[in-house]
């Protein structure tokens, strides 16, 4: 495990389209994406103050991500609760899943972060992920349920 770096945007943005095309029953696909606001208000100008992350290698391979960003009220994430809260973003590379990778890194970024917040959509299996390492409900946003850790 290791720091996400200025130069690691490319591993946001690949994080930011898996975990946005989570279901694998309607995917959108990363040309959709691209083009929706909210994968600029997600990734653009990575590096910014309150952004971070680490990054999970196995023998010199990238196999799972987790970010965090801090929003402001006028420019909220889904996972947003307030200005001092980093909302965290967490994938693993397909084919890697299922190992323990991405609870070693919601780890990584509670212990980083102890109060950090996430919004999960309906019927993503990741909930029970989150609920199992101390997160929970506190509101609604769109599809899904806002997550909070403290
Ligand atoms: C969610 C994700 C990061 C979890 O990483 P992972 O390395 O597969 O997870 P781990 O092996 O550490 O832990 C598995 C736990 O996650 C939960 N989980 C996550 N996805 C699951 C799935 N598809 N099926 C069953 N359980 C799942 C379970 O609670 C499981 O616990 P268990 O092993 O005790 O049953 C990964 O599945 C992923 O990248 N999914 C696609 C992107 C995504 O949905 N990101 C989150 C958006 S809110």
């Amino acid at each position: 495990m290791r720091a996400l770096g200025l130069g690691d945007v490319h591993l946001v943005e690949t994080g930011f389209l898996l975990t946005a095309d989570w279901n694998p029953t309607s995917p959108r696909g990363e040309a959709f994406w691209r083009a929706d606001p909210t994968f600029a208000q997600y990734t653009g100008g990575w590096g910014r103050d309150g952004d971070g992350g680490f990054v999970a290698e196995e023998d010199g391979r990238v196999v799972g991500a987790v970010w965090w960003r801090l929003f402001r009220a006028d420019d909220a994430g889904y996972g947003f609760v307030d200005e001092r809260t980093p909302e965290l973003g967490i994938a693993v590379w397909p084919g890697e899943r299922g190992r323990g990778i991405g609870r070693l890194l919601l780890r990584a970024a509670v212990t980083e972060h102890p109060r950090i917040s996430l919004s999960v959509e309906d019927g993503n299996p990741a909930r029970a992920l989150y609920e199992a390492e101390g997160f929970v409900a506190v509101g609604r946003s769109g599809d899904g349920t806002i997550m909070l850790h403290d």
